[in-house]
This record gives structure tokens, C-alpha cells and sequence, in this order.
């Protein structure tokens, strides 16, 4: 086993059959708040700005400086929208709960988004929490006391060691994750939901910036503490996770990942001390360590050599140009809840994983989706019901688009088990399992790299989601597991982890 706390926390949060329901219990007198609410702040209504269902009354641009540039309110107020905003509400009794654009294990909602901004033409420089549930953008610091524009940028430039598109940028949105809201249902676990919610969060916010002629950089690589501070944040509540500049679309070519540093990847955390915390903590970057020069991450998909001789089964898009419209299928999106049994077409499987990886082979996109570490992540296709697909477990080579045979077997069975018994795995056409190399990953990133390996596949999750509701298809996530029981389908060694689980299939009903 490798050094690390990502490897103890990994191991310590996983589920088992013989440990499922001890340890953590729920206290439902105490529930976490779903919003932070920020007294007497200077509040900036994004509402305004969204188009309506009576277009007539519609009219943003009414009082507006800037009606047509990049950042545009219009633009700002769909960006916000459609990468985290309410989508649905449903009451349970007094209680109202709010759907989003993007799905979050058990609802609960973890990442709060904040939006730095400087030179805008209608609305003052700021840092700014974005509240979901009344599409506004909120002042985090007290009248008086917010630092220029300038200095907001100058400071997040150096946080993100002097990256240029960071340096450059008039927008950034920075997403957190606060960690009661999920761990007070799944306790220490929680911090891995954390990270694949948020990368759900990217995923749209990915997906739905090219629309607006907008493109960003996924800034993994920051100083923690700085970061933390500039939004005013609670360190021991709330970790930052990715830093995102925003930048017109016609930047496109110039965008890199920027110079990064290694964690501290502190020992072993103090008897007692939270894992969370913990885990947060081995993965932070410390003012003062050394830059390291770009990573120069290859958007390439490398084959895992191990089956690379495999028979092969190939991947063919359809030619649907999934991204056409897309933007109405985040909106319209919402997390399968059964699944008929039924098989999907290969064309449809082709079409989803496609959009989800390799998005420059369809019409009107051309870049591949901006993750932290894609060559960190392998896929596996677990196939239970597809046309023309004997069932079994399959690697999945985005870079030739080819399902790779692992296994040639009925596995229903022990997927509907390693999922903890959901009917959604049993009833899924495919379920595509993400996993990695933790020392392989913890060898280039630190325990950071566990950030970035739940960030991605998350993030791919989303792109599978949205293009799944573009397509009629059903798809749900999946963040509870046997975690060893994962590793025995697919034939991987313990070194090796489960990250996240996806279902596809026909939705029932
Ligand atoms: C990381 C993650 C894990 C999830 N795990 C499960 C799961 O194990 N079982 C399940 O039925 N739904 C799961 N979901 C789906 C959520 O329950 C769903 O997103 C949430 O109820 C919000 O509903 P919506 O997706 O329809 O907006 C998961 C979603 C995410 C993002």
C-alpha cells in the first residue's frame, strides 16, 4: 500500500457487507442549512436577467450598460442557472426542498459556487456567494471592508501560482463544498459525495459555457488557505475545490492549465482528528512550497497496456449533434428513479460516451471536456442488457472509442449486490464504473490527486446525465458501493479504487 492519507482515508470510508448501517447515525433533529445567509449584505438579483415563459414582459437589457458582451448580465445570470440553479422545488410537508441543475447524493447539496468579478460594466467588483434559491449573487465581505476588483484577481493569481488565464480573467467562479451537509447523513464518507457532486456542478458548467460563448481552464492546483480566506470561508467547514476563469470563447486556443505545486501531504492526522478534515488537509497546498511548471496533462486517453489485446467492440456515434439544444437538457434534467430492464442500442451507448469524452467528434463542439486529471480515470462498461453486446465487463478506451472484453459473463447479479442492493444497478441496461490507480495518481499529485480523481469522474457523470435526458435515456449516479466487491468484478488489483458508479438504461413507466 502506498504513503498517504488518501490511501487510510479511502480504506477507513469504505462500505462492506459485513459493516453497512454501523457507525455513522443520523441525527434528524438537526438537519444541515441547505443556504448561507449573509446579514445586511449588498445583494445583486440575478433573477432579472433570465428569460421567461412570457417573453414579451422579457427585457434584460431595459437600465443595462453592457447588453452584448461576454459577460452580459443575460449571460452571467444563464450561467449561474444552469450550472447549479433551481430546477425543481418538492414539499415534504412544511419543508421545501430545491432541485438543481445538477444531481447530489441525497439531495443535500454540498458545493456553494462564488463568483469573483472585476471591470464589469453593471455590477460592482465583488466576491460574491451565488444563492441558489434566489438566483442572486451576495456580497461575502460587509460593506466597506471588500477589497477592489484588482486585488481580488491579484490575489487569486498568486493563490493560483501566477496562473495567466487566472491573471487574465475579468470572471472566475470557484466552487466549494461544505461538508455537513453531506457528512451529516454519510458521515465520514461524505467527503467523497463532496467532491462528485461538485464535479456534477463542473460538468454543466463545462457544458454550458461554450453556449454562451464562453470557455474556462479547470484550476485544480491552488493554494488552499489563500483561497479559503479571499471568500471569507469557514477552512475547517468548507474546502475550495477548482478555481475556473472564465474567458470569451475566441480565447479558446490560448487556455492552458497553469504552473501548480505539490500538497503537503501531511503524516498521518492526530487519534481522533476528523477524517474529512483530514483528508482535506493532506491534499491542501501551502503558501511557500516551489511551483512546479504546467503538468502538461495530455487531454489523450492512454489504453491501460493490460487490455490493450482484448477483443474489441467499436464505439460509433450516431452523427447526432448531441450538443445541439443541450442547455434545455440540464434544465429539463432529473436523476432515473427505475429502470425498465430493457437494453439500450449500441448507438445510443456510442452517443453517450461520445458527449461524455470525447465531445470533438461531434458536430458544433471541439474541445474535450476541461477535467483535472484525465489520464488518471479508467472506465469499465459493466454491459447487462445491450443490443448486440454480449453482457459483461468491458474497458472502456475513450481514445478509440472501443469496449475492450474484460469478462464475458451474466453479471446482474453482483452488480445489483456491490450497489448495496439498488434495483437501479439490477435494472440498468449498462453501468459504468470509473476507477484509478491510487498510487499512481498519489505519485504525480499528492493526496490531492483524490480530489481530482472524484472531480473528474463526477464530472463525467454530469456529461453522461445531461446527454442521457438530450437522448430520452435514463441515468442515475451511484456513491454507494462495496467498494472490494467492485475491485473482484472487474479483476482489478487493491491498489486500484472504485471512484464513482453510473447507471444507464430505459427509464421505467
Ligand atoms: C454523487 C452522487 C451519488 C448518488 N448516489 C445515488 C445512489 O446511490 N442511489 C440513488 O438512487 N441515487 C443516487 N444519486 C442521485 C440523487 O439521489 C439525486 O441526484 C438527487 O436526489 C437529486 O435529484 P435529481 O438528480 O433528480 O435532481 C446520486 C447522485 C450523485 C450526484
Amino acid at each position: 500500500m502506498g504513503m498517504g492519507y488518501a490511501f487510510s482515508y479511502h480504506e477507513r470510508t469504505k462500505y462492506s457487507p459485513s459493516t453497512l448501517g454501523q457507525g455513522h447515525s443520523i441525527d434528524w433533529e438537526h438537519p444541515p442549512e441547505q443556504f448561507k445567509e449573509y446579514r445586511g449584505a449588498p445583494v445583486f438579483d440575478m433573477r432579472p436577467y433570465l428569460p421567461t415563459n412570457q417573453p414579451e414582459d422579457y427585457t434584460p437589457e431595459r437600465g443595462l450598460n453592457d447588453t452584448e458582451g461576454p459577460f452580459a448580465l443575460p449571460r452571467l445570470s444563464m450561467l449561474l442557472f444552469a450550472t447549479n440553479g433551481v430546477t425543481g422545488v418538492a414539499y415534504s410537508g412544511q419543508q421545501q426542498l430545491y432541485f438543481r441543475a445538477a444531481p447530489s447524493a441525497g439531495a443535500l447539496y454540498p458545493t456553494d459556487l462564488y463568483l469573483a468579478v472585476r471591470d464589469h460594466a453593471d455590477m460592482p467588483d465583488g466576491t460574491y456567494y451565488y444563492h441558489v434559491r434566489d438566483h442572486s449573487l451576495v456580497e461575502v465581505y460587509p460593506k466597506g471592508l471588500a477589497p477592489s476588483g484588482e486585488e481580488i484577481f491579484s490575489r487569486l493569481t498568486e493563490a493560483c501560482f501566477g496562473d495567466a488565464v487566472v491573471a487574465g480573467a475579468k470572471v472566475a467562479l470557484i466552487a466549494t463544498a461544505v461538508y455537513f451537509r453531506s457528512s451529516w447523513r454519510y458521515g465520514e464518507r461524505a467527503y467523497r459525495r463532496c467532491l462528485l457532486d461538485t464535479g456534477h456542478v463542473l460538468g454543466n458548467l463545462d457544458i454550458v459555457a461554450p453556449k454562451l460563448n464562453l470557455c474556462t481552464t479547470a484550476v485544480g492546483g491552488f493554494m488552499d488557505h489563500e483561497v479559503a480566506e479571499l471568500l471569507a470561508i469557514v477552512p475547517e467547514k468548507e474546502g475550495v475545490l477548482a478555481v475556473f476563469p472564465l474567458r470569451e470563447q475566441a480565447d479558446f486556443p490560448s487556455l492552458a492549465p497553469g504552473p501548480t505545486a505539490r500538497p503537503s501531504d501531511a503524516t498521518e492526522p492526530e487519534a481522533g482528528a476528523d477524517p474529512i478534515r483530514a483528508i482535506h488537509t493532506a491534499g491542501a497546498i501551502r503558501r511557500g512550497v516551489a511551483a512546479q511548471p504546467p503538468a502538461g496533462e495530455s487531454m489523450d486517453y492512454a489504453v491501460n497496456p493490460k487490455y490493450e489485446f482484448a477483443a474489441g467492440i467499436k464505439l460509433k456515434p450516431t452523427g447526432l449533434d448531441l450538443t445541439d439544444q443541450i442547455e434545455g437538457a440540464i434544465l429539463r434534467r432529473r436523476s432515473t428513479r427505475a429502470f425498465s430492464g430493457e437494453a439500450l442500442k449500441l448507438g445510443e451507448l456510442a452517443d453517450l460516451l461520445a458527449f461524455a469524452y470525447r465531445p470533438d467528434l461531434m458536430l458544433g463542439a471541439d474541445a474535450l471536456p476541461r477535467l483535472m486529471a484525465p489520464s488518471l480515470l479508467e472506465t469499465f462498461v459493466v454491459v447487462n442488457k445491450l443490443e448486440g453486446v454480449p453482457p459483461g465487463v468491458y474497458y472502456f478506451a475513450p481514445g478509440f472509442m472501443e469496449m475492450l472484453s474484460v469478462k464475458q459473463a451474466e453479471v446482474r447479479r453482483e452488480i445489483f449486490h456491490l450497489c448495496l442492493g439498488q434495483e437501479l444497478a439490477r435494472d440498468a441496461s449498462v453501468v459504468v464504473i470509473h476507477t484509478s490507480d491510487l498510487e499512481i495518481a498519489t505519485a504525480r499529485f499528492g493526496s490531492r490527486a483524490y480530489r481530482y480523481l472524484h472531480l473528474d469522474a463526477g464530472h463525467i457523470g454530469e456529461r453522461m446525465n445531461v446527454a442521457a435526458m438530450r437522448l430520452g435515456v435514463g441515468a442515475s449516479g451511484i456513491g454507494g458501493f462495496f467498494d472490494d466487491e467492485v475491485n473482484e468484478l472487474l479483476g482489478i488489483p487493491s491498489k486500484e479504487l472504485c471512484v464513482y458508479i453510473t447507471c444507464l438504461g430505459r427509464p421505467a413507466g
